[in-house]
């Protein structure tokens, strides 16, 4: 029986309550949200900044060190970077037929230095093969648009662009003549493809020899999110929308610090024309494009009617440990870029970053409501840059919301931060479903009055299965049962590419031609379709099935149990059997638990509360008790 007091007033539940945390990881970007189909497209792949250090094609990216456990985090630090030439390959009858090498002479666009020289000595129909993020996958009936750059020298083509299955067989199909002689220039051709089939590849198909650099070599589906040109990839971005975000988190994550301060991710960088954007190799091992970038990232919040936080660098890198931050006279820097992009968000058009915004097609301002200052960010150094960006963002913009990345739970906020500066808190719990489990009441204990909670990043990352699913969700009622407080949540990380896993789990995967939700995701879409407005008190009473009651337990001591009388009335088989106490605690008991004259033995360990369940078993319970037991004072056995 649930008794609640109507009468009371409850605690308002925040309405931003659930949201969604999104990261260029397991290349959910390129490939995946933002539907570029091939891969490496600018030879900009392993472009790697000059302040990461390499060796024997190997680099050695710094790790992120837990500030306060010190415990060097888990994660993948050596990466090959020397394939410039990764997802391309040359067909040709002979070696001596063509070469190509990635070059960086007079750039397409100097933001992306490096071009592809093809040096082609045949006339034999040489190919430049690219089969894109593990395949290529057409829709039969829908139109895609092929573009890419050539800068030929005395050469006239033509270069042949195919689609072609894995038996040859062309989609589509378009013979280029080149013109000009050293300058760059656009070919590009749109079709319809009459095929479903994930498994194309391009080939580009050199019909003399000579030589030429190519760049940009771009392949995209016309239909996408909302139909927006060079958009969303449809699929996926629906299953964010479904998720009804009240808002969304840019860009991350560990992208927000970067490997070093050279290798953060740079807003500014990721506005504007596609071809004229830099890019970054990111500390998940490879290059992004930054095709979903701060202005489609700003765009897509408005679409789906989210609110949209940007999570700024706080002048300090994965890498602070090892002195990789700016000292405070760089910081007004920071400053500066900060300010900047809630200008390019939200700043009126006559600002310089509100006239940017207008030129990229959006003159209104966007929902931008939060902004997070670092990622994962904790003690002093992280601290006094906090309250530089601080001070300067309330002054211009006293309505945003501005949150404190302190990465550690801790009730108290350590001293070396500045209280009054801080109204909300970003813990992350990346952990086992018993954990989560475990402590639905830990916000319970958290005291009031002094900061707000936005869990930002959270999942059972041991069980990636209904279990842990499951274990989420009981999670997430301690926060909703605690929203005067959590006043926000996302799960994390968001989308996976599942030919390119760099984390453990993820919410939502998606193949070239397919995309669907794990367990979580049921679990975070809940949720969100059932938002409560307020938080009532309520008493809970068990009542227990008595015709059930089959047997009854003695307890000789605490430490040392022994359960004398276990009376079983049947012979049978069982399949599917519980223990359930209804006292108020249990004493749950993990181990073997064997049974002998005595009756059956095991040591006690922790409390669980009531009416959870014990243990369950299958088998005959007249002669074995499965693995985990329990000991309790009175047990109920029911069937
Ligand atoms: O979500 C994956 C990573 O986990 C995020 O980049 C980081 O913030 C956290 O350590």
């Amino acid at each position: 029986i649930i008794n609640i007091d109507l009468a009371q007033e409850g605690n308002e539940i925040s309405e931003d309550l659930w949201g969604i945390f999104y990261e260029e990881i397991n290349r959910s970007g390129d490939g995946g949200l933002y539907p570029e189909m091939i891969y490496n497209r600018a030879f900009e792949e392993k472009n790697i900044p000059h302040t990461l250090t390499y060796q024997d094609g190997v680099i050695k990216a710094p790790s992120k060190v837990d500030y306060e456990s010190g415990r060097v985090k888990n994660w993948q630090t050596e990466f090959d970077v020397e394939n410039k030439t990764d997802g391309w390959k040359l067909e040709s009858n002979s070696e001596a037929d063509a070469s190509m090498k990635v070059v960086t002479a007079s750039p397409l666009d100097p933001a992306t230095p490096h071009s592809l020289l093809m040096d082609i000595q045949s006339n034999d129909g040489v190919k430049l093969v690219n089969g894109g993020f593990k395949g290529i996958a057409f829709t039969k009936g829908e139109k895609y648009d092929f573009l890419f750059y050539a800068r030929p020298f005395a050469f006239t083509g033509p270069i042949t662009a195919s689609i072609v299955d894995t038996l040859g067989n062309v989609v589509a199909t378009r013979a280029f003549d080149m013109s000009g002689n050293n300058e760059w220039d656009a070919y590009s051709f749109s079709f319809t493809s009459d095929v479903t089939n994930n498994a194309l590849q391009l080939e580009l198909t050199f019909g003399a020899a000579g030589q030429v650099c190519l760049d940009y070599i771009s392949l995209l589906p016309q239909s996408t999110f909302m139909d927006r040109k060079g958009g969303l990839r449809k699929d996926i971005a629906q299953m964010l929308a479904d998720l009804n975000p009240a808002f969304i988190r840019w860009p991350g994550g560990c992208v927000v610090e970067g490997c070093t301060m050279e290798n953060r991710i740079k807003w500014w960088e990721t506005i504007g024309p596609h071809i004229t954007r830099k890019g970054e190799w990111d500390l998940w091992g490879y290059h992004n494009t930054y095709g979903f970038g701060y202005h489609e990232f700003l765009q897509l919040c408005e679409d789906v009617g989210a609110s949209a936080m940007y999570v700024a660098n706080a002048g300090v890198s994965c890498a602070a440990r090892n002195g990789d931050y700016y000292e405070m006279d760089q910081m007004p820097e920071i400053v500066e870029q900060v300010l900047g992009s809630i200008e390019y968000a939200i700043g009126d058009v006559s600002t310089k970053w509100g006239a940017e915004r207008a030129k990229n097609g959006h003159p209104e301002p966007f929902p931008l409501k939060y902004l997070e200052i670092g990622n994962e960010n904790s003690g002093e150094i992280y601290a006094e840059r906090y309250d530089m960006i601080y001070d300067a963002v309330r002054e211009k913009y006293p309505d945003l919301e501005i949150l404190n990345a302190h990465f550690f739970f801790t009730p108290e906020i350590p001293e070396y931060y500045t209280e009054e500066k801080i109204q909300m808190l970003d813990p992350h719990w990346y952990r086992d479903a018993e954990f989560f489990f475990a402590n639905t009441q830990l916000f319970d204990t958290i005291p009031r009055g002094k900061f707000d909670i936005y869990a930002g990043e959270y999942a059972c990352i041991q069980q990636g299965n209904m279990y842990g699913a499951l274990s989420e969700a009981a999670f997430m009622t301690g926060m909703e049962r605690n929203a005067d407080i959590v006043k926000m949540a996302s799960y994390a990380p968001l989308l996976e590419n599942v030919n390119y896993r760099n984390w453990p789990t993820n919410l939502i995967h998606f193949k070239n031609d397919s995309v669907y939700g794990r367990s979580s995701y049921y679990v975070q879409k809940m949720f969100a379709e059932n938002r409560p407005d307020v938080n009532l008190d309520t008493q809970l009473d068990w009542v227990f099935p008595e015709e059930k009651i089959i047997g009854g337990i003695g307890l000789e001591s605490p430490s040392d149990l022994t359960i004398k009388d276990l009376i079983v009335d049947t012979e049978d088989d069982v399949d599917n059997a519980s223990i359930l106490s209804d006292e108020n605690n249990w004493k749950v008991v993990k181990g073997t638990w064997t049974v002998n004259e005595e009756g059956l033995k095991a040591e006690a360990i922790p409390t669980l509360p009531q009416g959870q369940r014990a243990f369950d078993f299958e088998g005959d319970v007249t002669n074995s008790i499965h693995n985990e037991q329990i000991q309790a004072e009175n047990l109920v056995m029911s069937f």
